[in-house]
């Protein structure tokens, strides 16, 4: 039996610190482990359609993806990227799972409810997103799903959808787990809400250093002057940098705090410097790849091949069991 681990990521703009370690950093540490056997990514650029409607945009933003997730240190032999698109399977199963989920049901998603209450238009694709997204997992037969703890309820509409196919055609989907990195499930943005775009409040992993270094001197914090004691677990800067720093960087950062030792201007030039030294090998490596687009399409030729035979053996077999051989 394999074990697979799968994700996808909308394409929906820059690379953020929220996206990275909701997502992609607990994708790599999952990919390394050996118990892994196949570790599907893909770009999930059907799921923009329902936002983007600018052709060049999406393509810019898809194409973006894909070297984000090529700049990651994924052990490649065992790793498949591609893109969502290229799977003609994925839509034929959307279809016949939305027979077997009721619109009540999907009418209860926190995504959904979310995005009509911030005035994005509720057309059909994003509506269904849920059952797009179940299909993505159970075309290949997912076993883990590492995601950010936003996408939970979408990960147990999946389950309730495997469930429900299999009591009605017959035991075939395997029931999926998310994986949710303790701690870090939730990244704080730069004014301490969620880090999201739609918040505007992101940090983006491959803008230019100094962008990165203003951004950081913009994350809000009380008025305490430099020699007052602070509290380190009640800070932006320090919640983003928890994530970054080696132990004893934050250590001796929380004692200053306390202590009444270090500026907010300091430790956010802290901050700022521990980032762009943190993602320096992640920033190199895309940089060469986008110099490279003969090499990145030849990945993304492959990936589409090796999820299209999976996904085409359980689409074969959805048919028998739904009588649409
Ligand atoms: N909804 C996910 C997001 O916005 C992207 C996604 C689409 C996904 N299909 C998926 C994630 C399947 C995991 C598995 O981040």
């Amino acid at each position: 039996m394999s074990n697979i681990c799968l994700t996808g990521l909308q394409p929906t703009g820059k690379l953020h610190i929220g996206n990275y370690f909701g997502a992609l950093n607990p994708l790599v540490e999952l990919s390394k482990q050996k118990e892994f056997d196949k570790v599907f990514i893909f770009v999930a650029n059907l799921h923009s359609l329902n936002s983007i409607k600018d052709a060049e945009l999406l393509r810019a933003y898809t194409k973006d993806l894909v070297l984000d997730y090529l700049s990651l240190d994924l052990d490649l032999d065992k790793t498949t990227i591609f893109l969502q698109s290229d799977i003609r399977a994925l839509t034929e199963l959307t279809l016949i799972f939305n027979n077997i989920v009721s619109v009540a049901y999907l009418e209860r998603s926190h995504a959904y409810k979310d995005a009509v209450e911030n005035g994005k238009e509720a057309n059909m694709g994003l509506f269904d997103y849920p059952v797009l997204m179940a299909a993505d997992i159970l075309l290949y037969q997912s076993n883990i799903v590492p995601v950010g703890q936003d996408q939970k309820q979408h990960i147990e509409i999946a389950q309730t959808i495997a469930k429900k196919f299999n009591s009605q055609y017959g035991q075939f989907f395997t029931i999926p787990k998310p994986y949710i990195k303790p701690n870090v499930a939730i990244v704080q943005g730069l004014d301490g809400r969620k880090m999201s775009k739609s918040y505007k409040n992101t940090i983006e992993i491959f803008d230019e250093a100094d962008s990165i270094r203003s951004k950081i001197m913009k994350i809000t914090t009380d008025s305490k002057s430099p020699n007052e004691p602070k509290d380190p677990s009640n800070c932006n800067i320090m919640a983003i940098y928890k994530l970054l720093a080696k132990s004893d960087e934050l250590a001796e950062m929380e004692s200053k705090y306390k202590e009444g030792r270090i500026s907010y201007k300091e430790a956010k030039e802290t901050l700022a410097e521990t980032i762009l030294e943190y993602f320096q090998p992640m920033r190199t490596r895309r940089q060469e790849l986008a110099q490279n687009p003969e090499y990145v399409a030849k990945i993304l030729a492959k990936g589409a091949q090796e999820a299209n035979i999976i996904a085409e053996q359980t689409i074969q077999q959805v048919r028998k069991l739904v009588g649409i051989s």
